[in-house]
């Protein structure tokens, strides 16, 4: 069976806003799981004043999650990564703790707030840049400068970032200009990842399955796969050789 990866998500249980309890990482993997997805990096959020909680107990959690899962899901596989709210310090907190980051590799998946000015993203995701890591935008139809100006987009994907847009806007759920906006992006080739964003199995629930059937109709089974399993699969590849548990 094909691989497929949901590389954004809220699963682990009492970190953030996402899953409260075991039992329902549990049951949203599951949803997971019936919709085709075999491998998901876990993004709890980091956002300073807001989502705070320490990385070791995301690793904790994520660790009791994973032993629950190789029981009940033997066929997945999961990773550490994290959504990181971008801020002045971010590269010596990412420098300080991998777990910061993706599976423990240079990958970030660098979030903003749609307020935030061209500007001021431009500027963060060349710091980034220039320190090494590879920046991933996060909901990147969320930001407002990036909405607005493909053109913007395409500088920062010249720049070296990639652009993550979430499930919901791709299945039309988030309204059609975002979708339009969407499919704009994968027509001028600046689209790299496409994620479930997952913190529940109510409002924010998984819709993973059917972004990839229609991105499948769009625009065809290579490019679908090119978003959902082998753009994924470089991050996890890339942590070879960093830390094991990751
Ligand atoms: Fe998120």
């Amino acid at each position: 069976m094909d691989k497929m990866f949901d590389m954004h998500c809220h699963i682990i249980y009492d970190v953030d806003d996402g899953a409260r309890s075991l039992e329902e990482s549990l049951a949203i993997l599951r949803e997971e799981r019936r919709q085709g997805v075999t491998d998901i990096i876990l993004t709890p959020h980091l956002r300073l004043g807001m989502f705070e909680a320490s990385r070791d107990r995301v690793e904790r959690h994520f660790k009791v999650l994973r032993h629950e899962a190789r029981e009940h899901f033997p066929e997945m596989n999961l990773y550490l990564g994290c959504e990181f709210h971008s801020n002045m310090d971010m590269t010596d907190m990412l420098a300080e703790d991998a777990r910061y980051r993706m599976a423990g590799t240079d990958y970030v998946l660098l979030e903003f707030s749609g307020a935030h000015p061209a500007d001021y993203i431009r500027e963060r995701t060349y710091s980034l840049i220039s320190h090494g890591y590879r920046p991933i935008i996060a909901h990147c139809e969320r930001c407002h400068p990036i909405y607005s100006s493909l053109r913007f987009a395409g500088e920062l994907f010249d720049m070296g970032a990639e652009l993550q847009v979430n499930a919901d806007t791709v299945c039309g759920r988030e309204g059609w200009s975002m979708k339009r906006f969407a499919v704009k992006l994968m027509k001028e080739g600046l689209l790299s990842y496409v994620g479930s964003d997952a913190h529940n199995l109510r409002d924010r629930a998984v819709h993973i399955g059917e972004a990839r059937t229609y991105i499948e109709k769009k625009a065809g089974g290579s490019y679908a796969r090119r978003l959902f399993e082998i753009n994924p699969q470089r991050i996890v590849d890339a942590s070879c050789g960093t830390k094991e548990d990751y």
